[in-house]
């Protein structure tokens, strides 16, 4: 699964559920990263509970709800672009209420309801289980803002309903919040204070979804090498926990153990790693365990000292490079990938050729690569003027996503000719006669069908590829079916 779905692709994350009885129609939509995905099919759960069927029509919708993305500029245009769509349908539907959830509605609060006449309903991510009580307001004609962070809300204790699914693959929220403040990001004011879950439903879920048939999870955070389990609260106040609390605790290694030993034929995933949170006895218990796939993503966002450490990234080029070369040391064929920033302010030439010459060394993956957006109310923007022209960010842009498409080849390429486990997932978009999977590196595979099916472990010989797509024929059943 990508962890960015791109913003503009409408439509292809409409989400649909049935519960029998239920009468109400809710059309429901994400923007944005993984966990707003996830935060959605915690939603449709609640209100499944409330007399609510999603529906894939908006025009159907008594209640239409867009889980939106703060992160920069542009997914907030998205997200402003589809209100107006919004409004004009609710000029036929008069009645259809409209509510906004995630991060912009944390960002905007009640402003949202100023700005946007169409909204009736402003919830932030803390606080989907009032949801049945703001409905209940909002149908009562007032309008309804709920955007309390909370302390130790985890949604723990609510089982998603899997949304969209293709049966095989699932996400797992472990942690919510982000303590790290790097000076771009909205998210630690959008999402709130780091804490972690409860690693019991954790297990629970996991084991759920194998009975359900699912075969690989993503477990999901902000910062997940940071998840701790302390018996609830924020992070922050583990120092004040007690002594049995310290001794008991539950790391992101023992976590991602307790995940693969419940279910050893469950392949696990873990998104998104901070290069100063991944600690080693992670990359050991993934090298361990042979259903915990052999990828990180470990977001870099530059390549020079000093913008890290104007970005508040508590690592440097050279830390960052061990970390790197003890990752590959542990795990020879181990995958890595990046989230990259170009036209950070001050940004000089220099320094954006020391991002490429980072690339370079570690030759990643894949990527994902943004030019700098402000977000009001960082740091970066109450400190530093955003002071590259929009035409050098362009430009920068195009050199690294070049540059990572020339890697991508070439990591890509080093597959040709072997055998790659693959779990089926859907067929491929180009042709209803192959299958498309992933391999443990996250690499898409393309096959013909032949006799398998979606949800089984297949062996693939790899015999062409394109930078991102590995093309082969199916040999049989891998070990793990
Ligand atoms: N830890 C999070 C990061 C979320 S943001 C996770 O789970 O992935 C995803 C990526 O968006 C970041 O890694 C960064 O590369 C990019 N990003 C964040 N803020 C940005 C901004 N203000 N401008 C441009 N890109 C940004
Ligand atoms: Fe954002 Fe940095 Fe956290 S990118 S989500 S503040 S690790």
């Amino acid at each position: 699964m990508e962890k960015i779905i791109d913003e503009n692709k409408q439509g292809e994350n409409l989400i649909i559920q049935e519960k029998k009885g239920n009468t109400r129609k809710l059309f429901i939509e994400s923007y944005g990263c993984a966990m707003n995905f996830s935060d959605s099919e915690i939603v449709a759960s609640i209100l499944a509970n409330e007399g609510f069927n999603t529906t894939k029509n908006l025009e159907d919708a008594d209640l239409v709800l867009v889980n939106t993305c703060s992160i920069r500029d542009k997914a907030e245009q998205t997200i402003r672009k589809r209100l107006e769509k919004y409004n004009a349908v609710k000029r036929i539907n008069p009645k259809m209420k409209v509510g906004v959830l995630g991060c912009m509605a944390e960002r905007l609060k009640s402003k949202f309801l100023e700005e946007e006449k169409i909204v009736d309903l402003v919830v932030g991510p803390d606080a989907y289980k009032d949801l049945p009580n703001l409905i209940a307001e909002v149908e009562d004609g007032r309008n309804a803002v709920n955007v309390v962070l909370s302390k130790d809300e985890t949604y723990g204790d609510v089982s998603p309903v899997r949304l969209n699914s293709n049966g095989v693959t699932a996400l797992v929220s472990i942690t919510r919040g982000c303590d790290n403040m790097c000076t771009f990001c909205v998210v630690p004011f959008t999402r709130g204070r780091e804490r972690s879950r409860d690693p019991q439903s954790i297990i629970k879920e996991v084991n759920d979804l194998w009975d359900r048939g699912f075969k690989e999870i993503t477990l999901l955070g902000q910062n997940v090498d940071s998840f701790l389990w302390y018996g609830g609260g924020l992070k922050k106040d583990f120092v004040k926990a007690s002594d049995i609390q310290k001794a008991t605790a539950v790391s992101f290694s023992n976590l991602l153990e307790l995940c693969a030993q419940a279910q050893p034929k469950m392949r696990i995933r873990f998104s998104t790693s901070n290069p100063q949170d991944l600690t080693l006895d992670v990359v050991e218990t993934m090298a361990t365990h042979a259903n915990i796939c052999n990828h990180i993503h470990l977001p870099v966002q530059s390549g020079s000292d000093r913008i890290l450490k104007a970005m508040n990234r508590l690592h440097t080029r050279a830390e960052y490079f061990k970390l790197i070369g003890d990752i590959r040391r542990i795990i020879p064929n181990c995958a890595i990938s990046q989230d990259m920033i170009v036209g950070f302010p001050t940004e000089s030439e220099q320094d954006h050729q020391d991002s490429m010459s980072l690339m370079e060394h570690v030759k990643y993956n894949f990527g994902y690569m943004f030019t700098y957006s402000e977000r009001p109310g960082t740091m970066a923007e109450r400190k530093l003027d955003d002071d590259i022209p929009e035409a050098t960010k362009k430009q920068r842009l195009a050199e690294i996503v070049e540059l990572q498409q020339k890697h991508s080849l070439f990591r890509t390429q080093e597959h040709l000719n072997t055998v790659v486990e693959v779990l089926i997932e859907k067929e491929s978009k180009k042709s209803d006669q192959q299958w498309s999977g992933r391999s443990a590196q996250n690499i898409v595979v393309v096959f013909p069908k032949e006799n398998y099916k979606i949800g089984d472990f297949v062996n693939v010989k790899a015999t062409q590829c394109t930078s991102a797509t590995l093309i082969g024929e199916a040999i049989g059943y891998s070990e793990n079916n």
